[in-house]
C-alpha cells in the first residue's frame, strides 16, 4: 500500500487552507482542542523536549483578558473568534526529560546547566510545534488564524504571572510565543491567495 496523504488531506492541511479573520457563529467543542492535542505532540522535538504549551482562551471573560496586549487590526477578529490559543514554551521544560528522554538521564543537565541553549531550544521546538498545531487544527476540520501582532510581555503577565515557593504554578515559567485564533472560517471573505515562492527560488539542490 501507498504510505502517502491523498490529494482531499493534502487540500485540507495545504494546498486549499488559508489563514481566516473572520468567522463563522459555530462553536468548537473541547473535545476538539483535545484531538489537536493530541495530533501535535506526536510532531518531533529536540530530544522529545516538547516544549510547547497551549493556553485555549474560549470564553468572553478570557478574550478580555487578552484584548489590552493585541495590536489594534488583530483585536476584533480575536474578540469574535470561538477560540484563541496562546502557542507558550515552558522554559523549564528540560524538568520533563529523566520522562520523555528516558534512555538518556543526562539529558536535563544539558539545558539546566545552559541557560542559553535552553532558551534556544525551547523557542525552537516550541515554534516547530506551533506548527504542527495548525496542521493538526487543518487535520480535525478547523481554521485557524496565526498572529504575532500582540505584545508578548502584556500576554505573560497577564496570563503567566511570576509566582515561587512550594506553590508555584507551572505557568509562571510559560513564555509566549504566538496566538492562533481558531474556529469555523468564513470563506466568502477571503482575499485572493497571495503566491508562494518557487522551489528553484526557495531550494538549492546540491
Ligand atoms: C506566525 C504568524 C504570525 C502572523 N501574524 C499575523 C498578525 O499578527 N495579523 C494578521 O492579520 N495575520 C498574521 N499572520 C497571517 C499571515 O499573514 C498569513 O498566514 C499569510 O499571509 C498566509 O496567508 P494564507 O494562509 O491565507 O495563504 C500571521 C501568520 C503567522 C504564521
Amino acid at each position: 500500500m501507498t504510505q502517502q496523504l491523498q490529494d482531499e488531506a493534502l487540500d485540507l492541511i495545504f494546498r486549499k487552507a488559508r489563514t481566516h479573520n473572520v468567522w463563522l457563529d459555530k462553536p468548537v467543542p473541547d473535545d476538539l482542542l483535545r484531538q489537536v492535542y493530541d495530533l501535535m505532540k506526536w510532531g518531533p522535538t529536540s530530544a522529545n523536549c516538547s516544549p510547547a504549551r497551549i493556553l485555549f482562551l474560549r470564553t468572553p471573560a478570557a478574550k478580555q483578558r487578552l484584548a489590552p496586549a493585541l495590536s489594534p487590526t488583530n483585536l476584533d477578529k480575536t474578540m469574535k473568534a470561538p477560540v484563541t490559543a496562546v502557542i507558550a514554551y515552558d522554559q523549564k521544560f528540560y524538568d520533563n526529560l529523566p520522562r520523555l528522554f528516558p534512555h538518556n538521564q543526562a539529558a536535563r543537565g544539558w539545558f539546566a546547566n545552559n541557560a542559553a541553549l535552553a532558551e534556544t531550544t525551547a523557542f525552537r521546538n516550541g515554534t516547530l510545534q506551533g506548527a504542527y498545531f495548525i496542521i493538526a487544527a487543518r487535520s480535525v476540520g478547523l481554521d485557524c488564524g496565526p498572529m504575532s501582532g500582540f505584545d508578548n510581555a502584556k500576554v505573560d503577565a497577564e496570563f503567566f504571572p511570576p509566582s515561587a515557593g512550594p506553590s508555584a504554578s507551572p505557568e509562571s515559567q510559560w513564555k509566549s510565543n504566538f496566538l492562533c485564533n481558531l474556529g469555523y472560517g468564513d470563506a466568502s471573505t477571503l482575499f485572493p491567495r497571495s503566491p508562494r515562492l518557487d522551489f528553484d527560488e526557495a531550494c538549492r539542490l546540491l
